[in-house]
C-alpha cells in the first residue's frame, strides 16, 4: 500500500498516451473559465454545453480521441477541475488548501475509473510558486487516495481499486526545484497516511509492543536510533505514572525513544505523543457507546513516530527526540483505583480521582524524563487528551496551550499553513488550583469546569519551565473536518504540522 510515486518530468501533452491528462483551471473575476492556449478548445465545448464552470472542486471529464481537433492530446482521459475565483483566497495558506482539496478531487477521480498513472498539466497558480502548487497538489492526491481495507475479504467480482500507483507532473522550467517539492508533498502525505495506519489497527492488533516494533523497523530504513525503555526499566526509573496506567492491562508498556541528531544543530526539540493504544477510562469505566473510538487514542503517538519519519527524510539541522509512551487503559484486577496515590519521575506524587485521566499520567513521565534527559530547548506533545476540547472547539480547530508565546505563535503559524489549524487556550494559577489535592501534591483531575486547560496545567507540572506547547488532538485526530483529502476515520492530523514547525526552527529554506 501506499506506494505512490510522484515524478516531474518535461512530457509533452502529445506524448502521454496514459488514462487521464488533468488540466486546473481557475475562473476569471466575471465568472468566466480563464483558459490558456492548451485548455482553449476544450474551455470552448465545456461553455457551450454548460457543463464545466471551473468552481472550487467543479470536475468534467471528457474523452479527447472523440475530438478531431483535440489531436494535440494524447492521453484517453482529460480532467478538467475547477479552482474558483482567485480573488477567493486572501493568504497562501487558502490558496495552498485550494490544491491541497483539488488533489484530492483528483484522487476521488481516479478511484471513480479505477486509474492508477496521470499526469498533470502545468497550469494556473493563483499567485502561488509553482513548486508551492505542486506540493499542495501532491499531497492531496496521496492523502485522498488513501484506503485501510487490510481486514475485508476482496470482492472477486468488483475487486477495489488499487490506489494511484504514479503521478506526473508535466513542467517546462525549474525542474529541479519542483522536484524537490513533489518529493516534499509526498513526503509529508506518506506519513500522515501512516499514522491513519496505525489509528486504523485495532487494539488487539496494536498495543504497545507494536508500537515499539514500528519504530524499531523505521529506525532501520532512516537516520534515527530507537531505542525501547520496557517494565523492568521503568521501574528502576521510577516511572510510576505509566506503570500505574498499565496496572490493570495484560499487555507490558513502552517508552519508545526515536532520536535524530544531526552533526549540524540548532537545538533540541523534544516530541512527545499519547499512545493509549486503547481506553476503556480503566476502573473509573467509559459509557460504552462509542467506546469503540477509544481505539484511537494513541493518535497522539502516532503522529509523532510519523512525524520523526518525515523528519528524519527532511534531515533538518536541528536535533529531534520523541518519546512515545504506550500502553492501553483497562480494569484488571491489579488497575490502579481511584484514590491512589501514584510518583512519577520527577517525585512529584498524584491522588487518582478519575481513573479515566489517564494521558496526562503518562504523558507526565516521558515529559519530565525528556526534560532531564535531552535538555530540550523545547517541547511539543500531542495528545488526544480530553472531550472538554471538542465541546470547546468541535472537530475544526485543535487545542494549544503553551507557556511561551513564540513557540506557540510558531506551531499556528505551521498549522494554518498545512490546513490543521490551532487554537490557543489559556493557562494560569487560578486553573492549577483546581488540581490541588489534599493528599498529594497534584490530583489527575480538575472537575467538569475547563477540563482541556486543567489537563494542560497537570502537563506543566513536568516540563521544568522549558518553552513547552501542548496540543490536545481529541477532536480533530478523527472525525476531522470534512475535506476530498481527509477520510472518514483518523485523520493523520499534526504529522504536517509538525515536520512544518520542526523545519521552521531549524531554519530549513529549501531541502
Ligand atoms: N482519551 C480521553 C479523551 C477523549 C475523549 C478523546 C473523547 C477523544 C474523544 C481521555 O483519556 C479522557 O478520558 N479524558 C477525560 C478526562 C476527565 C476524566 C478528567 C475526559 O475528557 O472526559
Ligand atoms: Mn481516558
Ligand atoms: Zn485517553
Amino acid at each position: 500500500m501506499h506506494n505512490t510515486k510522484v515524478t516531474v518530468s518535461e512530457i509533452h501533452m502529445k506524448d502521454f498516451c496514459g488514462e487521464l491528462l488533468v488540466f486546473y483551471v481557475a475562473q476569471k473575476e466575471d465568472g468566466s473559465i480563464d483558459s490558456d492556449n492548451h485548455t482553449a478548445p476544450l474551455v470552448k465545448v465545456l461553455t457551450q454545453y454548460n457543463d464545466f464552470c471551473a468552481k472550487e472542486n467543479d470536475t468534467v471529464v471528457l474523452y479527447p480521441q472523440e475530438f478531431k481537433k483535440l489531436s494535440k492530446i494524447g492521453a484517453k482521459r482529460v480532467l478538467m477541475i475547477g479552482l474558483g475565483k482567485k480573488s477567493s483566497y486572501p493568504d497562501v495558506a487558502s490558496k495552498l488548501e485550494m490544491f491541497r482539496s483539488a488533489g484530492g478531487t483528483i484522487s476521488k477521480v481516479c478511484a471513480k475509473y479505477k486509474i492508477s498513472e496521470l499526469v498533470i498539466w502545468n497550469g494556473t497558480a493563483l499567485g502561488l510558486k509553482h513548486a508551492e502548487v505542486v506540493q499542495s497538489l501532491t499531497e492531496g492526491i496521496v492523502l485522498g487516495d488513501y484506503q485501510f481495507n487490510k481486514y475485508k475479504a476482496e470482492d472477486k467480482e468488483n475487486p477495489a481499486f488499487k490506489g494511484i500507483k504514479k503521478i506526473t507532473f508535466s513542467v517546462s522550467e525549474n525542474v529541479a526545484a519542483i522536484r524537490k517539492s513533489a518529493k516534499r508533498g509526498s513526503r509529508l502525505a506518506l506519513a500522515a497516511c501512516a499514522a491513519r495506519d496505525m489509528a486504523n489497527e485495532p487494539g488487539n492488533y496494536w498495543t504497545a509492543a507494536e508500537f515499539a516494533e514500528y519504530a524499531k523497523k523505521m529506525a532501520e530504513t532512516h537516520p534515527v536510533t530507537c531505542s525501547i525503555i520496557d517494565k523492568a526499566q521503568m521501574k528502576k526509573l521510577g516511572m510510576g505514572g505509566l506503570l500505574a496506567v498499565n496496572q490493570g492491562s495484560a499487555a507490558p508498556p513502552k517508552l519508545v525513544v526515536l532520536d535524530y541528531s544531526p552533526e549540524k544543530s540548532n537545538g533540541t526539540i523534544l516530541l512527545v505523543g499519547k499512545g493509549l493504544t486503547f481506553d476503556s477510562g480503566g476502573i473509573s469505566i467509559k459509557p460504552s457507546a462509542g467506546m469503540q473510538d477509544m481505539k484511537y487514542d494513541m493518535c497522539g503517538g502516532a503522529a509523532v513516530i510519523s512525524a520523526m519519519q518525515a523528519i528524519a527524510e527532511d534531515k533538518p539541522d536541528a536535533r529531534v527526540v520523541a518519546l512515545i509512551p504506550a500502553t492501553d487503559n483497562m480494569s484488571g484486577s491489579s488497575a490502579l483505583k481511584p484514590g491512589d496515590v501514584i510518583r512519577h519521575f520527577n517525585g512529584v506524587t498524584a491522588e487518582i480521582v478519575n481513573t479515566d485521566a489517564e494521558g496526562r499520567l503518562i504523558l507526565a513521565d516521558a515529559l519530565a524524563y525528556g526534560v532531564k534527559q535531552y535538555k530540550p530547548d523545547c517541547i511539543v506533545d500531542v495528545a488526544t487528551l480530553t472531550g472538554a476540547v471538542i465541546l470547546g472547539l468541535g472537530h475544526h480547530h485543535s487545542g494549544i496551550l503553551s507557556n511561551n508565546d513564540a513557540l506557540a505563535k510558531d506551531l499556528i503559524e505551521a498549522g494554518k499553513k498545512c490546513a490543521e489549524p490551532l487554537w490557543r487556550l489559556p493557562l494560569g494559577k487560578e486553573y492549577s488550583k483546581q488540581i490541588e489535592s489534599d493528599v498529594a501534591d497534584i490530583k489527575n483531575a480538575g472537575g467538569r469546569p475547563a477540563g482541556t486547560i486543567t489537563a494542560a496545567a497537570y502537563l506543566e507540572k513536568f516540563i521544568d519551565d522549558v518553552p513547552w506547547a501542548h496540543l490536545d488532538i481529541a477532536g480533530t485526530a478523527w472525525g476531522f473536518t470534512e475535506k476530498t483529502y481527509i477520510p472518514k476515520g483518523p485523520s493523520g492530523i499534526a504529522v504536517r504540522t509538525l515536520v512544518e514547525f520542526v523545519r521552521k526552527r531549524a531554519k530549513i529554506t529549501n531541502k
